[in-house]
């Protein structure tokens, strides 16, 4: 028999050698679970919840609540499509932090519960240390060191990622997370919840130039960021053109807006990729889908030769398969 025949045959034990893990994300308004064999996901499931639509934000106690129904049928639906049951799973991961106190206990009691009723280890796993890392669940080539952006709507920071037990926060947000600009934008522009893609795709139709919002510390020394600034400065704006009898052009306003946000968290991860000497940027969270972040930032590596990554839309917003893969690193780690 040849070697490629021989390596052929050992692959599906190979294979199976690799924990199966079962991963459960409720820290914010998305029910989410997946399941992976080692980092190789075979199932990504994820629930959102648009009754917060209607409130122009996440009211928690519906957020809870949609959870405990979801919870039990996301997690069958998860398993069914992995082609796997309950039994068969080497260890159960989730979110134990940061996010609404009343989503993270629907996630960890379930999980709690799952492990204790069939004696599987529990991996606790930090939610935006899981952002951090979806780049390499990505892109497994993406090298050390790298500069990441976790930009959401409850987080802004920007870490110095070393390997998958080594990491340091270089700055985050003094005041509001990037997507908390987007979404209380959008809504002063009486735009729907969440407001990002909104504001995404009207700007493609506005002029960027048109108004001169403030870029907040951009020019610190510091790694830090503000955005309630931004936010104040709109809403004189808005009320100014309204008191004065002129016409809003929503589309300007949302160009001029997401370029003062782009151009701020761009600057400021160029900066820290210069000064660490990162070999690659990473980008992740809701705010990663934005197409002028996007863009912008992958141009900006790209001419300084380095590896860019932004994960495609269902690993960047809350996902459970981010929470599996770090699982699976920290237990390979961990052997
Ligand atoms: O990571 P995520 O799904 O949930 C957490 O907050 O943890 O992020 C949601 C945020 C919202 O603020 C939403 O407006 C923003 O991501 N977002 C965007 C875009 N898509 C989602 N912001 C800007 N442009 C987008 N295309
Ligand atoms: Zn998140």
């Amino acid at each position: 028999m040849t070697d490629a025949a021989i390596a052929e045959l050992d692959a599906p034990s190979r294979a199976s050698a690799e924990p199966l893990i079962l991963a459960i994300e409720t820290s914010c308004d998305d029910t989410a679970v997946s399941v992976l064999r080692g980092t190789h996901v075979l199932s990504n499931v994820i629930s959102s919840q648009d009754v917060h639509n209607l409130y122009g934000g996440i009211v928690p106690e519906l957020a809870s609540r949609e959870h405990v129904k979801a919870i039990a049928p996301i997690t069958h639906a998860a398993l069914l499509e992995a082609n796997t049951r309950i039994e068969d799973v080497d260890a159960i991961a989730v979110t134990v932090g940061p996010g609404l106190p009343g989503s993270l206990i629907v996630g960890t009691q379930f999980a709690k519960g799952l492990a204790f009723r069939y004696q599987k280890p529990l991996i606790e796993i930090d939610h935006i240390e899981a952002h951090m890392y979806s780049g390499y669940l990505e892109n497994p080539s993406l090298t050390f060191p790298s500069v990441c952006l976790v930009v959401s709507g409850g987080h802004t920071s920007l870490f110095l990622v070393e390997s998958f037990t080594k990491y340091s926060v270089l700055g985050r947000t003094k005041d509001d997370a990037a997507g908390e600009a987007f979404d209380k934008v959008a809504k002063m522009l009486g735009l729907g919840y969440p407001g990002g893609p909104h504001i995404d795709r009207l700007a493609k139709e506005g002029n960027a130039k048109a108004h001169e919002f403030p870029r907040g510390l951009m020019h610190e020394v510091s790694y830090d960021f503000s955005f309630s600034g931004l936010k104040t400065s709109v809403r004189y704006h808005l009320q100014h053109i309204r008191d004065s009898g002129g016409i809003v052009n929503i589309s300007d306003i949302a160009a001029s807006v997401q370029r003062a946000i782009v151009d701020v968290l761009v600057s400021k991860t160029i900066k820290a990729a210069d000064a660490v000497d990162a070999s690659a940027i990473c980008i992740a969270g809701g705010v990663s889908a934005n197409s002028e972040l996007r863009q912008t930032m992958s141009a900006r590596a790209q001419a300084d030769n380095r590896m860019f990554v932004a994960p495609r839309l269902d690993y960047s917003v809350d996902n459970a398969a981010m929470i599996g893969f770090l699982a699976g690193k920290k237990l390979t780690s961990a052997l």
